[in-house]
């Protein structure tokens, strides 16, 4: 067990906010690059703060791993005994209320791994500033409520780096001796340094051209090393998309004359707002149809959108201290939600957002990092770029656009412009301006940032027959998280239609009002328990609950095996009825779990076989909906379903269910791969991206059957296919089976250039029921397309069969847990985000049954123990042993 001693990290808190003593009005940064270190000279122009309380209050700045060379007050050089450093800081006590401020550093972005900074990337130099990357810089007052106007100069070898980018506009450039060039960037608009970036390398470049809705010319350039350069041209065409996106939605323009997206293959997430320069993991940037499923399109779309929208939602207004993030990633991700939503299928957007919050956020909210959307402390604040800040954040924010309506959510987002462009702001800003916007009450609606939690919705129905009406009682619950034993009632908004017995929509009046209206319409829960009765209800209705997903809560009512296969045929809002097959297949599989552990059969249900069959036949359902209500849920969503986990029952149960399946709607999924096969050239739309899912998911069913004739239909897809997404799937059927081996080398043999494609390699087999092994993974991380200081191979190899691969990771032995405790200590001494990533794997580890619980308490102790602990680490474990 970790002791409490003085080098115990501690927490910051929400409640010790105080505004910065100074303020920076403007930053000169001059860097000189180079092999084996570079040096940052800095002026800063500095006033006193006059909001700070205390008048006297001397100037601390942010500074890390830095080595100091010199620092002039208004000219004058200080020698030591003017300022204090220490591992975290530099304090000058005696500061005039005014001054110019002028300092310089040496740092090693040839040795950090850590990938926060400033760092190297194949030779190349880039930075990641978020959350607390720039005090690796240079000294500063690195937080969000400091916005200061940006000059950079950068100076390097013309032939080892000869593009040099920053944020703003290019004001000049020049050649020095020793064969070195500089390259000046100023930007307009103030910025909080988190915001800060820069580029050097030999890098070539995708160029376009976007006009805004005014009439503003703005360059577009994409950056890559040269051999991907015809790999951008989703990108770019997703930017643009996402430009005229937000005009026309949001009336929100781009500001500069130039947007520079740059893709570099060692980064810790997925990508960085920076102002003018977003720097990306090569993942979201790089695409061509051999070389990148339909999901990888998608999520580049979607990830360009969110960096893109950042300029408005993040940047123009930013956070005050970062227990605000989800002020602007919640937001973000909402916009990038919508926006996808507007690109392809609305209700395939929507089920799979859901799919992510359930499996990856509920479980967050139910384990020992539960935390509000908005936290009240952190150690580390690398750990809270969360399911739970980004995806509830910005379930928080639709429920805003749900209670007001579309255009009650314009009238606020345009007054939260109106009132802070230029601010750092925080979420009851937002709050405040939707609600003033729209003359709405949203006191209550406050405690969706405050209480941690999933709530549980409880819904009863009571039809009265000889009054014609339905009364539905509605509870709500919310279980108690870590330093949050007792919850308040929530403000929910439940979306909501009734269905008559042929499936169709009654029409809604609830008791009171004048006239009935089709369709669905919103309920706004407050209590703790209420009813609402609605009247002129012609006979007994299925309630159709929760459309759209419309709050993030577990819905509860006793739904009838028939109730269910009426809507899953029926229902009109499509996320009920993907959600109705999903109910009636958990209830199967958790007959199908406690059966295994009891050793007994593993049958299905007929209404459930036949519900299946009637999906698949149905003509008129869009093929991508068809294969979200075939896919089971993931193996760690059914673990959460479970008082006490059983990984091996559960994978049992999970392929029983996909045998079962398979064996009776053979000809089924047969008839459907056959129809959809043949495609023709590889085409990147809705229609065509839905109709290879289906085909895929037909294809992952035939290849469970152990016949020669359906390994082969894998085996003419795989060596068939003109692109990636039928290729992967194919392979994903194949390496269940000793045949997958042959297919599994020639994939490696062809891709071993394509860093990201070997990703998926690694990953297909991490979770494979067959080669998921702590020995195939310890054997994979040998091979030379793998490295551990890149996050991206990690994540794919170590990071999927940790947090995906239940049974492998949960081996009986306990080999997982001693594999995962070494490799989270080797990636810590190199980069404590990704180490902290990783420990996320022991979260469940109270629920699992008492052997392997036993086990990962001992490898968590482990790690705890380990002298010289990161804190990003630190927090993930010790918090789990709390
Ligand atoms: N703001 C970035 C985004 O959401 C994520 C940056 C996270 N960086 C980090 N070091 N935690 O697009
Ligand atoms: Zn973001």
């Amino acid at each position: 067990m970790a002791k409490l001693d003085v080098n115990t990290p501690q927490p910051i808190q929400l409640k010790d906010y105080t505004p910065p003593a100074f303020l920076i009005d403007k930053v000169d940064l001059t860097f000189d690059l180079d092999e084996d270190h570079s040096r940052v000279s800095s002026r800063l122009v500095l006033h006193r703060n006059p909001d700070h309380p205390d008048a006297r209050a001397p100037l601390t700045l942010d500074g890390k791993e830095l080595t100091l060379e010199s620092v002039k007050l208004d000219g004058e050089i200080l020698d030591g005994s003017r300022y204090q450093t220490d591992a975290e800081s530099l304090t000058i006590a005696a500061m005039p209320d005014n001054a110019i401020l002028e300092i310089v550093t040496v740092i090693h972005p040839e040795t950090n791994t850590s990938l926060n900074g400033l760092y190297r990337s194949g030779g190349n130099f880039y930075t990641q500033c978020e959350a607390e990357g720039f005090r690796k810089i240079t000294y500063y007052l690195d937080r969000p409520d400091v916005m200061a106007r940006f000059t950079t100069t950068i100076v390097a070898d013309k032939n080892k780096w000869p593009v040099l980018l920053s944020n703003g506009n290019r004001v000049g450039e020049g050649t020095l001796d020793r064969n070195r060039h500089w390259v000046k960037w100023v930007d307009p608009f103030k910025k909080p340094a988190y915001l800060f970036a820069l580029v050097g390398g030999k890098l070539s470049r995708l160029a376009d051209r976007y006009t805004t809705s005014s009439g503003r010319e703005v360059a577009l350039e994409i950056w890559v090393e040269p051999a991907d350069l015809d790999k951008c041209d989703h990108a770019m065409a997703s930017l643009k998309k996402s430009m005229l996106w937000d005009e026309q939605r949001f009336g929100l323009e781009y500001d500069l004359d130039t947007y520079m997206i740059v893709a570099v293959g060692d980064f810790n997430m997925g990508a960085m707002e920076n102002k003018g320069l977003n720097i990306f993991n090569t993942k979201y940037v790089l695409a061509r149809s051999d070389t990148a499923t339909d999901v990888d399109f998608d999520g580049i779309e979607a990830v360009i959108a969110h960096e893109y929208f950042h300029n408005w939602t993040g940047n123009r207004v930013t956070c005050r201290d970062w227990f605000q993030l989800s002020l602007k990633e919640g937001l973000t991700v909402f916009r990038d939600q919508e926006f996808s939503a507007d690109m392809g299928s609305a209700p395939v957007q929507r089920i799979e957002a859901v799919r992510t919050l359930r499996t990856h956020q509920f479980a967050e909210d139910a384990g020992p990092m539960a935390h509000p959307i908005r936290p009240e402390s952190y150690i580390e604040i690398n750990n809270f770029y969360t399911v739970t800040v980004y995806e509830k954040g910005a379930e928080v924010v639709r429920m805003y656009q749900t209670l007001l309506g579309r255009d009650g959510f314009r009238r606020g987002m345009d007054l939260y412009f109106k009132r802070h462009d230029g601010q750092a702001v925080t979420c009851d800003d937002f709050r405040a301006a939707m609600a003033d916007a729209n003359d709405y009450d949203l006191n209550q609606f406050a405690r969706w940032y405050s209480q941690a939690g999933t709530p549980t919705l409880s819904v009863r129905g009571q039809y009265d027959a000889a009054a014609a009406s339905y009364t539905l009682t509605v509870s709500q619950t919310c279980p108690a998280t870590p330093g949050q034993g007792e919850k308040l009632p929530m403000h929910i908004p439940l979306a909501l239609g009734l269905l008559g017995p042929d499936g169709a929509d009654l029409p809604l009046q609830l008791a009171g009002e004048q006239e009935a209206l089709a369709g669905t319409r919103v309920l706004s829960v407050q209590e703790a328990s209420q009813s609402f009765t609605f009247i002129n209800v012609p006979v007994a209705p299925v309630p159709s609950l929760l459309r759209n997903f419309s709050a993030p809560v577990k819905l509860d009512f006793p739904y009838s095996r028939a109730q269910l296969a009426l809507q899953m045929a029926h229902d009109s809002d499509a996320f009920c009825r993907w959600e109705a097959g999903q109910t009636m297949m958990l209830q199967d599989l958790q007959t199908l779990i406690e059966a295994a552990r009891a050793g007994g059969e593993l049958g299905l249900k007929d209404d459930f076989v036949s519900a299946m069959r009637q999906v698949l036949a149905d003509d008129a359902l869009d093929p991508a909906l068809v294969a979200l209500m075939l896919t089971l849920p993931a193996e760690t969503y059914l673990a959460d379903q479970q008082s006490e986990i059983d990984p091996d029952a559960i994978r049992a149960a999970r392929e029983a269910m996909k045998l079962g399946l398979a064996r009776a709607l053979r000809s089924e999924f047969k008839a459907v791969y056959s129809r959809l096969q043949d495609q023709g050239a590889y085409r990147f739309d809705a229609q065509s991206v839905a109709r290879r899912s289906l085909k895929n998911v037909a294809l992952s069913y035939l290849a469970e059957l152990d016949e020669p004739a359906m390994l082969e239909l894998a085996e003419q897809q795989f060596a068939r296919a003109d692109n990636m997404t039928d290729s992967q799937a194919a392979l994903t059927g194949l390496v269940n089976w000793a045949e997958g081996d042959a297919a599994l080398a020639g994939f490696a043999a062809k891709w071993a250039e394509e860093a990201l494609v070997m990703d998926k390699w690694f990953t297909l087999q991490a979770i494979s029921r067959r080669l998921g092994t702590v020995a195939k993974v310890k054997a994979l991380m040998q091979h030379p397309a793998f490295a551990l200081t890149n996050p991206n191979k990690v994540r794919a190899l170590v990071g999927a069969f940790l947090h995906s691969n239940l049974a492998g990771f949960h081996a009986a032995d306990g080999s997982g847990y001693e594999f995962a405790a070494d490799t989270i200590l080797a990636v810590d001494k190199l980069n404590p985000q990704m180490a902290a990533r990783l420990a996320g794997c022991f979260n469940r580890w109270k629920k699992l049954e008492p052997g392997r619980r036993a086990g990962m308490r001992s490898a968590l102790e482990r790690v705890a123990a380990h002298a010289g602990l990161s804190r990003d680490v630190y927090e993930i474990v010790s918090k789990n042993l709390q």
